[in-house]
């Protein structure tokens, strides 16, 4: 009898050390990440937040006299034309705004300054109020110089509008 006892005893033993070692490290561990994967399952999604829209672009007619407060100061944007072609370059206000390298093309046709790569006052149009600068006289590699410059523009900037000359009554 004592015998049977002593092998009862024995198997309640080993029952609790199989229990014990279900709680190895190993088993917490994957028992921590099954519990984590389930919950990211579960867990509420956040709702997708919708990508704000960007403003809508006014093509708008600009004349060298209405450009010319588009140069950054005073919060305005910026902007300049390119053979009658108005570029936002407010993204590049390091550049072009107040203070720039190239602020003296803010708020102006900037054409012949970027065909050239002059930044002299006589690259810019001087009459405000007259005909707009035909470039008749550029040659062939300020021309392709110029196209580079717009090519680069169009990539990077949004054209908000033309440049015409001021009508005459
Ligand atoms: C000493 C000569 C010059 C140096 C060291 C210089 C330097 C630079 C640098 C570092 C950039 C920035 C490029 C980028 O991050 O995309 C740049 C852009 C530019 N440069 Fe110059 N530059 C010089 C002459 C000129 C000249 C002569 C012109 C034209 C008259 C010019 C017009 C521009 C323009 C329009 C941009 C583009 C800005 C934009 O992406 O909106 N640069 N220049």
């Amino acid at each position: 009898m004592e015998y049977v006892e002593k092998r009862v005893a024995q198997e309640a033993a080993k029952g609790a050390e199989a229990t014990n070692s279900l709680f190895t490290p190993l088993n917490l561990m994957l028992l921590s990440l099954f519990l984590y994967t389930v919950y990211s399952f579960v867990k509420p999604q956040a709702p997708a937040a919708l990508p704000k829209e960007e403003p809508a672009v006014v093509f708008k007619t600009f004349t060298p006299r209405t450009l010319l407060p588009f140069n950054g100061e005073n919060n305005m944007p910026v902007y300049l034309a390119v053979r009658g072609r108005v570029f936002d370059v407010t993204r590049g206000r390091n550049f072009y705004g107040p203070g720039g390298p190239y602020a003296n093309f803010a708020g102006r046709d900037a054409s012949r300054g970027l065909a050239c790569g002059s930044f002299d006052e006589e690259m810019l149009t001087k009459d405000l109020g007259g005909p707009l600068d035909t470039l008749a006289d550029l040659g062939r590699d300020e021309l392709e110089a110029l196209q580079g410059w717009e090519e680069r523009f169009s990539e990077k900037y949004l054209v908000v509008g033309k440049l015409v000359a001021e009508e005459k009554e």
